[in-house]
């Protein structure tokens, strides 16, 4: 089994509120679909999470009553971002069950301290895709807090030992430094994940860490020995390629 990871910044339009990106959405499953891969999906939440998220500072945990309001728009739009997924995965015959996190997980300021995967276990062994995402949930100490969808991909890489992992974002891969920034940053092509860059924080608006946070993730991941790939979804075929084991374009990092 193959854990998928796709980033907000690809299905969604991080800049425009809650602009889901249908056609590259339908591309990726469609590429999931060729694959004949058994796999966990899971997605992130783009500008159907982090903008209402920031605006309404969930990041920092319940402090007023006019949060509430913020709890409410991120979860549902969340919702309707995992919505638009869940019928794109219906329409290509890939069967599959939606894990909101909130029934799942729980924080305790800000970090995960327990998490249920039962019905992970059951709709695998039924044949059903699992699909879950970046949320908020509720959390001990604050109330509330980001649950991330890397943070969700790490837990269920220690638990369930995926072949390897994927994360799907917008860029080629990992680079030695942020290539939104730098002309001369240079793609990472095989890396151990000792030899991992730190990276700086993302330029867009990300209550969960952006690029540094996604790399610190991976190394974990990979030091359960297993393979993580990253590759870039708004180019076609790169996501099959990497599930189907053909060399592609993109950032190795070797477990082990
Ligand atoms: C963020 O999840 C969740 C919210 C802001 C509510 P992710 O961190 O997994 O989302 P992306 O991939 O960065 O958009």
């Amino acid at each position: 089994m193959i854990i998928v990871k796709l980033g907000g910044s690809v299905i969604t339009d991080k800049k425009r509120e809650n602009r889901a990106r249908k056609k590259v959405i339908d591309r990726l499953v469609r590429e999931i679909k060729k694959s004949k891969k058994e796999i966990i999906l899971v997605h992130g939440a783009g500008s159907f999470g982090h903008i209402h998220a920031k605006e309404y500072k969930l990041d920092r945990g319940f402090k007023s009553r006019n949060q509430l309001k913020g709890f409410h728009i991120t979860h549902s739009s969340v919702r309707i971002l995992n919505q638009i997924v869940m019928s794109s995965l219906y329409n290509h015959d890939i069967f599959s069950v939606s894990l909101p996190p909130l029934s799942f997980v729980e924080m305790n300021n800000g970090k995960l301290k327990y998490i249920d995967l039962k019905c992970f276990e059951e709709s695998i062994s039924i044949g059903l895709t699992p699909v879950t995402f970046g949320d908020i949930v509720f959390d001990d100490e604050l109330g509330f807090s980001i649950c991330s969808g890397d943070i969700l991909v790490l837990n269920l890489s220690r638990y369930f030992k995926p072949e390897k992992v994927i994360f799907v974002i917008d860029e080629d891969g990992i680079f030695d430094k942020d290539p939104k920034k730098y002309k001369d940053a240079k793609l990472l092509r095989e890396i151990k994940y000792d030899d991992l860059p730190v990276a700086e924080k993302s330029i867009y608006t990300d209550v969960t860490g952006g690029m540094g946070g996604k790399i610190e993730v991976i190394r974990e991941i990979a030091k359960e020995d297993i393979d993580v790939l990253v590759v870039n979804g708004n180019k076609r075929d790169r996501l099959f390629g990497s599930l189907t084991g053909k060399k592609v374009k993109g950032t190795l990092v070797i477990g082990g």
